[in-house]
């Protein structure tokens, strides 16, 4: 069997390397891919942009695809899975119009209130229908959103009504281009983050272990939103009864819903959520992917074969697969770089990679490529280093120990991934 992986991070590193730990995979492909998985056993790096939709399908018929996971959430909105369907190829993802449930923050707004899926209360606004007066009868925070993909930084919480206004005319001024033109004013959320990603063949859904992500950049969760630090997973906040009530209130009549409307969705499907203090789980927004760095920690924990869990989610049956995980804690540390994520250097020699590689758990690469032996930094997000351990502490203890083996000049990263977990191990064992 022959896997492809279309993009270049994290998340992709992740992908390739699980794929390739099947015995029935003969080769992985990754395109464009990174330093990290150029190294990986039966992986081979192809040049070719995640965006390039038409060069990508040639790829596959030439070397004889049997099955493509799509990373990021760019081709999947521009219509990806379409185009290798329309070519007769196995391709694993949501449509163009499911994939508007990320592509759109106004269409998921809609769809979710349609639906009766607990979210925050929002409006939205086109430049030219935009109504200030509407905003400052709200209370303040508020949450501003570009509806658009603006790669993680279309969304700023204004504590104030003067930096919501702003923010949202700078976004009609074209801040983040097109995904700009429409923009969600909402109401602001307390409470505890969780990632919640499933796979579905539109009927069947297997919800994928839970995960936490720290956005923002520094310690405490201070400083400016990112694509995310770190995460680890499970998620302590997710416990049994909470996992069956985000099936039941979000995932199932999500599903149901675009079914519903005409949509079948096939994919990973990824809700944020904000779970409040009354233990209410109320979606922030949808991803049509997986997410990155969620992904590192959870396939790492993955003992099923991810490709049989796909092929049968193409077929329609995934209610035949149960997906079985490693008991054990896993938890990623995001290696950034300087500059990152306003203005990214690049080019920094990443050293340690070799020293790394005897201890145990894993680094993954992002932002990463390979130049005359030498391995640079390449993006904003370089490695996560994943540890495994018994309980958070240890996984991250483990994390750690990989994340200080490994220098590049700038690199920066938070010391506190897993801290609200952590927290609570410590209470309970008190
Ligand atoms: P989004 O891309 O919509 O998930 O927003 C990015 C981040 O902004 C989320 O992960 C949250 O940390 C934060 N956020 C988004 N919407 C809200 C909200 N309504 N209330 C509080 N925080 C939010
Ligand atoms: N880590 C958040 C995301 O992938 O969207």
């Amino acid at each position: 069997m022959k896997v492809l992986i279309i993009g270049g991070g994290g998340r992709e590193h992740a992908l390739a390397w699980k794929c390739a730990t099947a015995s029935r995979v003969t080769e992985v492909l990754v395109a464009p891919g990174n330093a990290g998985t150029a190294a990986e056993a039966k992986v081979r790096n192809v040049a070719i942009a995640a965006e390039d939709v038409p060069a990508l399908v040639r790829l596959a018929q030439v070397e004889r695809v049997d099955l493509t996971i799509i990373g990021p959430e760019g081709p999947l909105v521009a219509g990806i899975v379409d185009a290798f369907e329309a070519a007769g190829l196995a391709c694993f993802g949501p449509h163009a119009a499911a994939a508007r449930l990320e592509g759109s923050k106004a269409f998921a707004k809609a769809f979710l209130l349609r639906h009766q899926i607990p979210t925050a209360r929002a409006a939205t606004f086109t430049r030219e229908n935009f109504d200030a007066d509407w905003l400052r009868a709200q209370r303040a925070p508020l949450v501003v959103k570009a509806s658009g993909l603006a790669a993680g930084k279309g969304v700023v919480i204004a504590a104030t009504h003067a930096e919501a206004l702003e923010s949202a005319r700078a976004m009609f001024a074209g801040q983040f281009g097109a995904a700009g033109a429409e923009v969600l004013i909402e109401e602001f959320l307390d409470g505890e983050e969780a990632s919640f990603i499933v796979m579905t063949d539109g009927r069947h859904v297997l919800p994928l272990a839970s995960s936490q992500d720290h956005k923002r950049l520094e310690d405490g969760d201070r400083g400016p939103n990112t694509g995310g630090m770190g995460a680890y997973s499970p998620a302590a906040v997710v416990g049994p009864t909470l996992h069956e009530r985000i099936m039941r209130e979000v995932i199932e009549p999500t599903v149901r819903g675009l079914a519903a409307e005409g949509i079948r969705y096939r994919g990973f499907l990824y809700a944020g959520l904000m779970i409040g203090s009354d233990g209410a789980p109320r979606v922030l927004e949808f991803n049509c992917r997986l997410g990155d760095p969620e992904t590192q920690p959870i396939l790492t924990r993955l003992e099923s074969d991810l490709t049989a869990l796909c092929e049968a989610a193409l077929a329609g049956r995934l209610d035949t697969q149960r997906a079985s995980w490693d008991p054990r804690v896993a938890l990623g540390v995001v290696l950034a770089a300087a500059g990152y994520p306003e203005a990214v250097r690049r080019g920094d020699v990443i050293e340690g990679l070799e020293r790394a590689a005897t201890l145990p758990g894993k680094i993954f690469h992002a932002g990463t490529r390979l130049q005359s032996g030498k391995i640079l930094t390449h993006g904003g997000r370089v490695l996560c280093a994943v540890g495994l351990g018994a309980q958070v502490a240890a996984a991250q203890r483990a994390a750690y120990a990989l994340t200080e083996t490994v220098h590049f000049r700038g690199m920066q990263y938070r010391h506190d991934i897993g801290y609200r977990a952590v927290a609570r191990e410590r209470a309970a064992a008190r």
